[in-house]
């Protein structure tokens, strides 16, 4: 084995990768529960591309046959349900563990120099998710990935002069038809893919880089010893691919009680309009996006004007990218920030669980309202950010680690 190495290191940087990235990748000791989602987001990944590559070979991406070829796949296929909800709750979970994962980084200045890079790829791969999203929604070709897209598209339609030109080339078409559901298929399983895989691997590159941040925010590689490693530091393996392991087992429990008992997640997952094939003469009495779409839509609704409405949406997503920016605290984690970081980043996360919900109901004029102060706090969390990080009192920041 060892003769085999050697052969291998003098052609390939084999043992130098891994110990770079594993074995002698050193990682803060004090990473706590918010720390396994990088990895589960990993392990949901791998899940989409696999359970997806199999779907790929028994799915029919035509205006025809789409629909048919799902039912066909749920019901003759062998392992076919079991496939399509391992990637329909995967698209879910996905959403789940990189909401949580971003959460970690705002709950800890993970953002913050030297990692706003990471954090940049970290809002690319968000971004591309999103697309991923919502072109595989279409692909069912039910109710509600027809409409559900024919809503979104619609939104490029209210940019001035070049909008409508710009909605027809998207759809390839007229209306939302086969032709759109091929592009769209082409782009699911092949092109974002690729892309994805990409800016995951230099989001990790560039972590590994400058080193992880940890729930105290402090720089390990500040505090070394003799032996140039950071005292705070601890080999990531064995230490943390064993810790990880106790995630993904919490992680894999509840996501097989979704996909053997509530896939549909009472319609959160797969809407009960998608059971029904789509129809262009039939437009649904309620369209809502998937979940994890819903507090940028309803965003979107709390401003009358369209065109506003869309630059208010982009905005929220556009505004995450400027964040290390924002943040002008002498201390990174919110361990030791003052009250007011506090305040602001619960009802950051309060709003856009309520955003979240707002945009799945049918929108009423009191809703409306709630949506508009929801859009308020919001952006009051980016907007105000330089100026109450500049005026709280900080506690101080230990020399090492605690805990
Ligand atoms: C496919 C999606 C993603 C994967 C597979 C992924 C993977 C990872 C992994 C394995 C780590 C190291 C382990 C950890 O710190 O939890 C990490 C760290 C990090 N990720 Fe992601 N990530 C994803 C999406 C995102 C997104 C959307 C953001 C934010 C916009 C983000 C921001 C960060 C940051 C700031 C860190 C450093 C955290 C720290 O050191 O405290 N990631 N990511």
């Amino acid at each position: 084995m060892k003769g085999f190495m050697a052969w291998v290191d003098a052609r390939f940087p084999a043992t130098k990768m891994w110990e770079d990235h594993l074995s002698k990748y050193y990682a803060p000791k004090n990473f706590n529960f918010w720390y396994y989602f990088g990895s589960l987001a990993l392990l949901v990944l791998v899940n989409q591309l696999l359970t997806g590559i199999w779907l790929t070979m028994s799915y029919v991406p035509s205006g025809e046959a789409a629909f048919a070829s799902v039912e066909y796949i749920m019901r003759d296929v062998e392992y076919g349900w079991i496939l399509r909800y391992l990637h329909s709750t995967g698209a879910s979970m996905f959403f789940i563990v990189v909401y949580l994962h971003m959460f970690r980084g705002l709950l800890y200045g993970s953002y913050r120099a030297p990692r706003e890079l990471v954090w940049i790829f970290g809002m690319a791969i968000y971004l591309a998710l999103m697309a991923e999203g919502f072109m595989g929604y279409l692909l069912p070709w039910g109710q509600m990935s027809y409409w559900g897209a024919q809503v979104i598209i619609s939104l490029f339609g209210a940019i001035p002069v070049i909008g409508p030109d710009l909605q027809q080339w998207i759809r390839g078409d007229f209306l939302i038809s086969g032709i759109t559901l091929n592009r769209f298929f082409a782009l699911h399983v092949v092109a974002l893919p690729i892309v994805l895989l990409a800016l995951v691997v230099m989001h990790i590159i560039a972590l590994h880089e400058v080193g992880s941040n940890n729930p105290d925010g402090i720089e390990i590689k500040k505090t070394k010893g003799e032996d140039g490693i950071p005292l705070d530091g601890i080999p990531f393996h064995p230490y943390y691919s064993v810790k990880d392991i106790v995630g993904v087992v919490v992680f894999l429990f509840i996501f097989c009680a979704i996909v053997f008992f509530f896939p549909e997640m009472g319609g959160y997952f797969i809407e009960h309009a998608n059971f029904e094939q789509a129809d262009n003469l039939k437009t649904p009495a309620h369209i809502a996006p998937v979940w994890y779409f819903t507090p940028f839509y309803a965003i979107l609704r709390a401003i009358p004007d369209k065109l506003m409405g869309v630059i208010a949406m982009a905005a929220a997503i556009a505004i995450l990218f400027v964040l290390p920016w924002l943040d002008r605290s002498p201390v990174k984690s919110m361990r030791y920030k003052g009250i007011l970081s506090k305040i602001a980043l619960a009802g950051f996360a309060i709003s856009f669980v309520w955003l979240g919900w707002l945009g799945a109901v049918p929108a009423t004029a009191e809703r409306t309202l709630y949506s508009q102060i929801g859009t308020v706090m919001y952006f009051a969390y980016f907007v105000l950010m330089p100026f109450y990080t500049k005026m709280e009192k900080t506690k101080p920041v230990p020399e090492r680690v605690t805990g």
